[in-house]
């Protein structure tokens, strides 16, 4: 379920449910995205140009954003899908997802399973990494965090400090 936080300028949402873990959130701007705090996310602790450009990183779309002072929103010309070495396929531009509860979402980046492991199709939920997945593909950053303790081992919901914030 995707969870709101609202700041002056821009607002930002964030769904764990579809988020891989690469932790390009916390270490994009530490003041804005910070775990021993609630919320989590702080949208006014930087200017929103700043917090847009590190939410752009977000490879799963589980970060977005939308800017209230008329800013830049996201916007991509095209859409992209490149795989990913031995786990998903990075969608890059605006998609309409189906889950599998048949609600549709818009998503202007997301990781698509293609494993076929995960429990939440059609995202990837790194269970591609239990699997043993192995598949040629463009390299992903992993940068350990708490919210990616082992590198090579899916992180379940319930082990994420975010949670409950
Ligand atoms: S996919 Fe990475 S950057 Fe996006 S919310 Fe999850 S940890 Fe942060
Ligand atoms: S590719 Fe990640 S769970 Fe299938």
């Amino acid at each position: 379920m995707r969870k709101v936080y609202r700041g002056t300028d821009i607002e930002v949402s964030f769904d764990l449910d579809i988020c891989i873990h690469i932790g390009e959130c916390l270490r994009g701007h530490r003041a804005v995205f910070q775990l021993d705090r609630r919320p989590w996310v702080l949208p006014d602790e930087a200017d929103p140009d700043t917090v847009a450009e590190v939410i752009e990183r977000c490879p799963s779309g589980a970060l977005l954003y939308r800017r209230l002072d008329g800013g830049h929103q996201e916007h991509h010309a095209s859409t992209t899908v490149t795989p990913i070495r031995d786990g998903p396929l990075l969608v890059v531009g605006e998609i309409d997802v189906r889950r599998e509860d048949g609600t549709i979402e818009k998503l202007p980046r997301a990781t698509l399973c293609r494993c076929g492991h995960s429990l939440h199709k059609p995202f990837c939920d790194n269970q591609h990494l239990a699997a043993n997945f192995r598949a040629p593909g463009a390299r992903f950053k992993i940068h350990i965090s708490p919210v990616r303790p082992r590198p090579r081992e899916p992180i379940e919901k319930s082990e994420d400090p975010r949670r409950l914030s």
